[in-house]
């Protein structure tokens, strides 16, 4: 199916749609779903060693020829991983005390430990992508320092930003982003900001406001990411000067995402009041939707420990929650389009559904238009 921009035409792809790169949930299948459809699908690489990246980019190629890109963190706090050995004793013991309210709710064994440092990946994984050449690299939450920006330009990777600023954008650009992705506030997971504002205010500009203030500052094509679910949403981001779009929360209730049952159906029952941004889940903002985790956490005074070393506290407390089918404790990324999205659909129909949507908006939209 086409439907052309400029994006396309730089990314080799028929139809300016990304699937965003989400942890956890972006695979082979789902990615190689997306590209057969003609968008650009995205592998997620958050937390993935580096030997099985590569495996999981050698998948995408038997199961398609199609473009497709890898996404990396590229956040000051995995580079390295921050060391819980520096948190002060008040500190861990204030969040393992109110992570140990929801172990005895979850009947599983409760702790005071510090949690051990995170394998450091990201210098390696960005080598794998080097290596293995995908047509794209999506880098989320920080960008590539000057030379290997270069490098990845020198080995024919176009690169893509994600920022949630209009200063963010600029950078990206000026230090070689091939694409820029503004990030509303709207949009579902972690800001991308590397670094913690003190509040996620900055960070949450709707993107309404934001994608064209992004489209102003740099010179080249800009996606729109952050409550899209459907054709509407794609002749808007046109309208607002994008050369496309990015979708994460759509992408996550499809057949083909790596998302566990429960989180696809509270997805497919939830509205958009019922998600929260909060930084009780990894240490760092994200939009989730609210359980019983996040309303009671936030609630109390409990410290929160540092990005990442909070997610790295929480993991038992998750783990128990997926095993015993209960939401109320498990991490579940969702953006305000959560309220848009009531069924599960296999990936590429996500996509051939938003172009052929789109295609109608257009058609209608000059009859809705009073002429004088
Ligand atoms: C479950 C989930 C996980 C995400 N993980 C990542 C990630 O690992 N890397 C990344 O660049 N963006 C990630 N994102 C953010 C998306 O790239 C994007 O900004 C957002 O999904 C757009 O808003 P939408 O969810 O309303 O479509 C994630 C989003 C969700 C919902």
């Amino acid at each position: 199916m086409t439907f052309r921009t400029a994006l396309c035409d730089l990314l080799g792809i028929d139809c300016p749609i990304v699937q965003s790169g989400m942890g956890a949930i972006a695979g082979p299948e789902l990615v190689a779903e997306v590209c057969r459809a003609g968008g650009l699908g995205v592998l997620a690489g958050l937390n993935v060693p580096p030997d099985d990246l590569r495996a999981m980019i050698r998948r995408v190629r038997e199961l398609t020829d199609r473009p497709f890109g890898v996404n990396l963190w590229l956040h000051r706090a995995l580079r390295p991983p921050l060391d819980p050995g520096e948190i002060s004793d008040e500190v861990l013991g204030g969040a393992q005390g109110m992570l140990n309210r929801f172990r005895r709710n979850l009947g599983i064994p409760t702790t005071m430990a510090r949690p051990g440092r995170a394998p450091d990946l990201v210098e390696a994984t960005i080598r794998v992508v080097l290596d293995e050449r995908p047509p794209v690299f999506s880098a989320a939450l920080g960008w590539l320092e000057p030379g290997l920006a270069e490098e990845y330009r020198r080995r024919g990777i176009k690169t893509m930003a994600m920022v949630s600023t209009v200063e963010d954008a600029r950078t990206a650009a000026a230090g070689g982003a091939d694409v820029v992705v503004a990030q509303g506030g709207e949009a579902g997971g972690h800001r991308s900001i590397d670094g913690k504002p003190a509040s996620p205010d900055a960070t949450s500009v709707g993107l309404m406001a934001l994608l064209p203030q992004v489209v102003d500052a740099v010179r080249v094509p800009v996606v729109a990411a952050g409550g899209i679910a459907d054709g509407r949403g794609l002749v808007a981001a046109l309208a607002l000067g994008a050369s496309g779009v990015l979708l994460g929360t759509r992408f996550v209730a499809t057949r083909e995402s790596m998302a566990p049952e429960l989180y696809k159906k509270r997805l497919l029952e939830s509205e958009s009041g019922d998600t929260t941004v909060t930084d009780t889940l990894s240490g760092l903002w994200a939009r989730a939707l609210a359980n019983r985790f996040t309303r009671e956490y936030s609630a109390s005074d409990a410290p929160v420990l540092p990005p990442l070393v909070q997610r790295a506290a929480a993991n038992d407390v998750f783990v128990a929650a997926l095993k015993q089918g209960d939401p109320d404790y498990y991490p579940m990324m969702a953006g305000q389009s959560v309220g848009l999205i009531r069924d599960l659909p296999g990936a590429g129909e996500v996509v051939k559904a938003v172009i052929r949507e789109a295609r109608a908006v257009l058609d209608a939209l000059p009859r809705r238009v009073r002429q004088a």
